[in-house]
């Protein structure tokens, strides 16, 4: 029977069966997932774990601080940061359709992590890893924290249909030429938070909200721009600081905030029209993500955001709730 104890037991010896005394490396986002499936690697193969953290450009503000601060600083793991902004943006330039930028998504996150593995094997990244050592036991293995919800909806499920394509299962390219340790494969998110404390990762990414790994780049409906990244950017922070001055932030499953670039309508905003995006908050409880329904948050709250978003936003004229249980809404509008 299911506890947290014999669940990190289990994997850690398949880890170890699996992995040997060959590197591997993670692809570490700061969300639950990730952190629970690093620390649990590093229970099993200490030092021959480099976590690679994405700096896809699609991030909220203040994320890369935060990985460092909370899981990096409490765990000691080797870390390589990978600064990709050019390019994900080169690489999204032109494109709209969600899976399309998924599949591209998922795609350039391998291409980061290759490239990290490589330079960790010259002995130019990793702080920890000498590189004739590493010439010995080169980076064989990607850790992902893809948990069962992820497969499912990707169509990996027997008898799925596939709603959208998880960057870190149905976004991998053909030729991936890592094999991959997935140790939360069969968990659910509940079962993963339990693990985590079991592992003694910090609180406060134990109970983080989730934060999809394409991040921003699914919440612009429409074509993913830096100036439009910065606009959501600062909505984003908006929406999420009141929520947690709220108080709301454990009641709230996640908060996805999104950008309706292709969309424009007429405002009256300072002395003149303006003709600017809406934004969508999509405020959700659920207990797993499989299905979800829209938050009842306090009208107050919504009417705080709403006004800061709008007179800190100059891009901004109109704020929208998003009142759709899912199904048949995702979570996610990509
Ligand atoms: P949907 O939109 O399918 O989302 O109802 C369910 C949960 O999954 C998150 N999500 C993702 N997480 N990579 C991730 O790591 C992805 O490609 C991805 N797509 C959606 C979403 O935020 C929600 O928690």
């Amino acid at each position: 029977d299911w506890t947290a104890a014999s669940i990190v037991d289990d994997q850690i010896a398949k880890i170890r069966e699996q992995v040997g005394d060959e590197r591997v490396i993670c692809g570490l986002s700061g969300g639950v997932d990730s952190s629970v499936a690093a620390a649990l690697v590093q229970r099993a193969v200490g030092d021959q774990l480099t976590c690679v953290f994405v700096d896809h450009g699609l991030l909220r503000a203040g994320e890369a601080e935060q990985v460092q601060k909370d899981f990096v600083d409490a765990t000691g793991v080797d870390l390589v940061v990978v600064d990709a902004e050019k390019q994900f943006l080169d690489a999204l330039a032109g494109v709209s359709d969600p899976e399309q930028k998924r599949k591209i998504i998922g795609r350039e996150f391998i291409r980061c992590f290759e490239q990290a593995a490589r330079d960790i094997v010259a002995g130019t990244a990793g702080a920890k890893n000498d590189p004739s050592d590493a010439e010995q036991h080169p980076v064989k293995h990607l850790v992902q924290g893809t948990l069962y919800p992820d497969v499912v909806e990707s169509g990996g499920g027997s008898g799925t249909a596939n709603i959208k394509s998880h960057h870190n299962v149905g976004g991998l390219p053909d030729d991936l030429q890592f094999t991959l340790v997935e140790p939360l494969r069969d968990l659910f998110k509940d079962e993963v938070r339990q693990v985590g404390l079991e592992l003694g990762v910090p609180e406060s990414i134990v109970w983080r909200q989730p934060f999809p790994g394409p991040g921003l780049g699914i919440r612009i409906i429409g074509e993913v721009t830096k100036e439009r990244l910065e606009t959501l950017r600062v909505a984003d922070a908006i929406a999420r600081e009141e929520l947690t001055a709220a108080g709301l932030d454990r009641d709230i499953w996640q908060c996805p905030v999104v950008l309706l670039a292709d969309v424009r309508s007429v405002g009256v905003q300072g002395d003149g029209r303006t003709y600017g995006h809406p934004i969508v908050l999509r405020p959700v409880t659920s207990e797993d993500a499989m299905t979800a329904d829209w938050s009842r948050v306090p009208y107050d709250v919504l009417s705080k955001i709403s006004t800061r978003i709008t007179n800190e936003v100059r891009e901004v004229n109109r704020v929208v709730l998003d009142v759709t249980s899912k199904p048949p809404g995702t979570i996610e509008w990509e």
